[in-house]
């Protein structure tokens, strides 16, 4: 039996494999919403420039909302023969409603309606990872301000470099957050333009009404090339290159989460309803959540190479390797949403173990710097030298076992005769965080204000 949507110059159907090879059904039915919408809008376009009847719209339209009805009770039965969401859609309208279904794909093809489609997803989509990220810089920020004076560790390779807050260090990933908010962001502007009524390549001699279809769909205005329209994927892939490095930033947040709550580290207890047990190990609290965050990088950025490869090279304009645009988009805008509303959960829910955290700020001789400073704004020496004086008295606190504070008067000035009792105020590690009030650093009252600006921003605007 030929295929009786386009069959009508083929003697014979396609073989098996070729109907498998060909059929989208299975994974762009997720699609079917935005099918009948763009097919309702279109409808309602035609009828409205004279090009099909009032009645015969309105029967498509009933026909079409019917036929959402079923596929969301589950009532619908998908056909692989039928190749894809556009025709299964449209030959079930033929059953329901007879020949004013035929009228429907007037002045269109399936080339700028999977465009047309493809894109309403995408923009869905993005809406909800909108929604998502401001949700969980808010988390964060809120965090942020409840841990504004709360010392740890800052590192640099790993290795404690300068005492920081835990709120400063939280803020970073707001900071990060936000770029990726306005990936997002300048990414849908771009996307939202309509391919509809672009037809298969050249646009179509029918009087239609672009800008109508546009508005309908909730677009800025219509695409202006037609050609274009149907050829350029690069909608999904902007999308999915600012997934990507959003996935990164979480990833990494994900990391320090799966460090900070090792034994070893204790300076976070991430809480039951994400965390695990371990089958084997009754001790073991174990942090799925986090090490799942850091592993999505993988399929998103999978899924941003995978699309990339698919359109490089094509020739203009519509080819089926197309087809294979969205498998992988579906997969990598899920889970990258998946990843935000888990990372929020375990950032509200966390606990941080403040003492723990101080004590391991002031282990590791962090206060070195602050040391150096000291001999630089109190001896007037230059820098260098005074970087290397602080030096040769981390080696002695280092020889004697202590913390940098815990060295004598008469230890320090074996090193330099002049350093007097004062220099004891800066090697706390709250002496230095409470120092370090340059713009962007991490003094307490800097990080809650920043906590309180970001606050107010993410508050400010729930869109
Ligand atoms: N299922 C197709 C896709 O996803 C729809 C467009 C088919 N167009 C065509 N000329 N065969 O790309």
């Amino acid at each position: 039996m030929t295929n009786k949507m386009w069959g009508g110059r083929f003697a014979s159907g396609p073989d098996a494999i070729m109907s498998k090879i060909n059929a989208s059904i299975d994974f762009d039915q997720k699609l079917y919403a935005q099918d009948i919408a763009g097919s309702k809008a279109h409808a309602s376009m035609l009828a409205q420039q004279g090009i099909i009847t009032k009645a015969d719209a309105a029967a498509i339209a009933k026909g079409l909302d019917q036929i959402k009805t079923e596929i969301e009770a589950g009532k619908f039965k998908f056909s692989q023969e039928l190749e894809d969401i556009h025709l299964n859609i449209e030959s079930r309208l033929k059953e329901l409603i007879g020949d004013a279904a035929g009228r429907l794909h007037t002045a269109r093809s399936r080339n700028d309606q999977v465009a047309v489609d493809f894109r309403l997803y995408v923009r869905e989509q993005v809406d909800g990872l909108l929604a998502g990220l401001k949700d969980m810089m808010l988390a964060l920020a809120e965090k942020a301000e409840a841990e504004a004076g709360t010392i740890m560790p800052g590192f640099t390779h790993l290795q404690v470099a300068q005492p920081v807050t835990f709120g400063h260090h939280l803020l970073a990933y707001v900071e990060m957050l936000s770029r990726d908010l306005g990936r997002f962001q300048d990414a849908r502007k771009r996307l939202n333009e309509s391919p509809l009524g672009a037809a298969a390549l050249a646009g179509t001699s029918y009087p239609i009404d672009r800008a109508a279809t546009a508005k309908a769909l909730g677009f800025a205005g219509p695409t202006r090339n037609s050609m274009d329209s149907v050829a350029s994927r690069d909608f999904a892939l902007e999308v999915l290159a600012a997934c990507s490095i959003c996935a990164i930033h979480l990833s990494r947040l994900a990391e320090e989460l799966v460090i900070w709550s090792s034994a070893q580290f204790n300076f976070v207890k991430l809480s039951d309803q994400f965390t695990t047990g371990s089958s084997i190990m009754p001790q073991k609290r174990n942090p799925d959540a986090a090490e799942l965050i850091r592993a999505k990088p993988g399929r998103i950025i999978g899924a941003f190479t995978a699309l990339a490869i698919v359109m490089k090279g094509l020739p203009l304009t519509y080819s089926k390797d197309m087809q294979e645009d969205k498998a992988q988009v579906f997969d990598a805008l899920e889970n990258m949403a998946l990843a935000i509303a888990a990372m929020a959960g375990m950032v509200r829910d966390m606990k941080p173990n403040r003492e723990v955290m101080n004590a391991a700020a002031a282990m590791g001789f962090s206060t070195a710097t602050d040391l150096a400073d000291w001999l630089v704004q109190k001896l007037k020496l230059p820098f260098r030298d005074a970087h290397h004086l602080s030096g040769r008295i981390v080696a002695l606190a280092e020889n004697n076992n202590v913390q940098l504070a815990e060295l004598s008067l008469k230890n320090l000035q074996s090193v330099h005769g002049a350093i007097d009792q004062s220099v004891f105020k800066v090697l706390s590690v709250a002496a230095s965080v409470k120092s370090r009030k340059s713009f962007g650093g991490t003094a307490p009252a800097n990080v809650a204000r920043a906590a309180k600006r970001w606050l107010k921003i993410l508050k400010g605007n729930d869109k």
